[in-house]
């Protein structure tokens, strides 16, 4: 029942469309996720990247839809990671004769979960893989963004299939990038980028000068839509975003109990306002942290505020704090901020993570006590707009 739709002349998608799944590691899916596989027919049939173990029938399917599985001799393993790879047990047992081709790194990991069974052809950058009309070549993208990425590239067909890189968490029934709206395309491009690809945007600036080196006329990522008609856009946008130069921002976030807190955070996006910067306000408790993440990205200034409860922040504060120090950019200012009953031990502690994920912080934490006052509020617009001016 599950189809395939030809890309190129002899290449078909054969990927996963997951259209319900909404969550992964902290990352909120609003528009579905697709796990996107490549089968390219040729003398040697190579199946490029597999999908998540829970969708490997949809992908068996598309496959038989376009060739038997048991005639394929290859299947590229581009990334480890169990999207792309989590099914690579069930497509061995239906592809007696593949080999699996990866990196050296990709192969330590993938035998976590094969064993020593299948037959490898390990590849590094440059090495080529004849499979009959087509000579297919590797270029590793280590820490784009794991060690063991790799990106393959058709000469013959000007393809690239670039796994992770270019890719968007965006479930549609198009599979080409000029037939879907492009604010949405290029807005899940920016999501996934700052929530996934961003702590490795050095490497990444790498892996897109030898991309660059290519001709290209179609990029497949491994997620979302296939890049034919904005491949200077979306080369343009990483290459801006692996810059990771600031823009002239900030993102006020916060959780509150008695709305003290919140008129702090209200105080500062307040100052930021006043001193001409563009600003955010997100409250942890209604917001999305993965949607917070995408403005962090570009904010030069971070302000993160809780009261103080069991000598700790409130948990969605917490969880923020987690997720920034794993993703946040560095050299950027931060501000923490928040009220207390009787112990400022929350706004410390927000002082002390964000310094981990190297925010350079503009001041000792703000604080007041929680039966603040319009005076109260004042006080932290004056201080901010002065940190500001500074
Ligand atoms: Fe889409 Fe790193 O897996």
């Amino acid at each position: 029942m599950f189809k395939a739709q030809e890309i190129k002349p002899g290449i078909w998608w054969v990927g996963a469309l997951e259209w319900d799944e909404r969550y992964i590691h902290g990352f909120s899916m609003p528009n579905g996720s697709t796990n996107n596989a490549y089968l390219i027919m040729d003398d040697h049939i190579t199946l490029v990247d597999t999908c998540t173990e829970a969708y490997w029938p949809q992908l068996m399917e598309r496959i038989e839809d376009v060739v038997d599985p048991a005639r394929i001799e290859y299947v590229i393993s581009n990334h480890a990671e169990k999207d792309h790879a989590g099914s690579l047990r069930q497509v061995l047992a239906r592809t007696p004769q593949a080999k699996v081709v990866t990196t050296k790194q990709g192969q330590s990991i993938l035998k976590t979960y094969l064993g020593e069974d299948p037959s490898w052809v390990v590849v590094k950058t440059g090495d080529e893989l004849p499979i009959g009309t087509r000579t297919l070549t590797f270029v590793q993208t280590p820490m784009v963004h794991w060690p063991d990425n790799m990106v393959t590239y058709s000469p013959a067909d000007k393809l690239l299939l670039s796994n992770d890189a270019f890719g968007q968490f965006l479930c549609t029934s198009e599979r080409f990038d000029d037939e879907v709206d492009a604010c949405l395309l290029f807005a899940s491009a920016k999501k996934y980028f700052a929530n996934i690809i961003m702590p490795f945007a050095k490497q990444t600036k790498k892996a897109l000068d030898a991309v660059r080196a290519l001709d290209v006329d179609m990029i497949a990522p491994s997620h979302g839509l296939i890049w034919r008609s904005n491949i200077p856009g979306i080369l343009d946008a990483y290459a801006r975003w692996t810059a990771l130069e600031p823009t002239d921002s900030a993102v006020v976030a916060f959780a509150s109990m008695y709305g003290s807190t919140r008129r702090m955070a209200e105080a500062i996006t307040e100052a930021f306002m006043a001193a001409g910067i563009s600003v955010r306000m997100y409250d942890l408790h209604e917001s999305d942290i993965s949607d917070i993440m995408t403005d962090v990205m570009d904010a030069e200034y971070v302000a993160v505020g809780s009261p103080t409860h069991n000598m700790t922040t409130l948990p969605e504060v917490g969880a923020f704090l987690t997720y920034l120090k794993g993703l946040a950019p560095k050299g950027r200012r931060g501000i923490a901020f928040g009220s207390y009953g009787w112990a400022d031990a929350a706004q410390t502690e927000i002082a002390g993570v964000m310094e981990q994920a190297g925010y350079q912080m503009m001041t000792d934490p703000l604080v007041t006590a929680w039966n603040d006052t319009p005076a109260d509020a004042q006080a932290i617009f004056d201080g901010v707009t002065q940190l500001l001016s500074d």
